[in-house]
């Protein structure tokens, strides 16, 4: 299942993401928001739980989530950049890393880091991946933390190809993808057009 986050403000954030002349220190200060933006949205299909607490005139029953229960899982390089935007809403969530690059002539990802916090089977994870192109790196992603014991995932993304979605959904049918835009597809080396480039080089700078 696919969601699409058609909201102005986001659409207003991307829109500057897109733009080339955007630079760095402002792409990583937008990448980091609309993945604020986003994880609320994401938010509405979050279980949270009552409790009962003393307010400073009473005691009343509340709504809350147990934050400890998520881990946000961003795929490096590129994914850290929405991390953080999420871990500003949910600050006692765990982190776990995966760590794949995408190589440059096959476009198959190739694997060389993984961090993961212990008990993923009862967590809730966040994945995050700002691109969504060939779908390659998500499928691979997604099928570590499933071997790792991962019951529960979101995977979250800015700019996603049809391609992407496509191969996602088929590998992975049980994870919702979130994203704020579908592009119209991937030129000759796989990048998402209209896109926003290479979103982990726009990150660090790395150009
Ligand atoms: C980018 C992006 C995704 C992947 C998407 O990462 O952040 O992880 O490509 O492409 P795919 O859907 O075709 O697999 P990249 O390999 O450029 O690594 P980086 O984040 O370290 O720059
Ligand atoms: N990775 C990126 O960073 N951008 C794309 O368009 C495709 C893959």
């Amino acid at each position: 299942m696919v969601t699409v986050l058609d909201n102005p403000i986001i659409a207003h954030k991307l829109a500057q993401l897109r733009d080339k002349r955007t630079p760095s220190g402002i792409f990583r200060a937008l990448v980091e928001e609309i993945a604020m933006l986003m994880v609320y949205e994401v938010g509405r299909e979050f279980e949270s739980y009552e409790v009962e607490i003393e307010t400073p005139l009473t005691s009343c029953r509340v709504k809350i989530l147990y934050e400890e229960n998520f881990v946000v899982v961003p795929i490096l390089r590129a994914g850290l950049g929405m991390s953080s935007g999420v871990l500003k809403i949910l600050p006692n969530a765990s982190v776990g890393h995966i760590g794949l690059y995408r190589d440059e002539k096959t476009f198959q990802p190739v694997e060389y880091y993984s961090k993961m916090p212990p008990n993923l089977g009862e967590k809730i994870l966040l994945v995050t991946d700002p691109m969504l192109a060939t779908g390659g790196s998500a499928v691979a992603a997604l099928q570590m933390l499933k071997d790792k014991g991962a019951r529960k995932i979101f995977f979250m993304c800015i700019v996603a190809a049809p391609q992407g979605i496509e191969k996602v959904s088929a590998a992975h049918p049980d994870v919702p993808i979130y994203t704020a835009a579908i592009d119209d597809g991937l030129n000759e080396n796989c990048y998402i057009l209209p896109g926003l480039g290479d979103a982990g080089d726009r990150i660090f700078s790395t150009l």
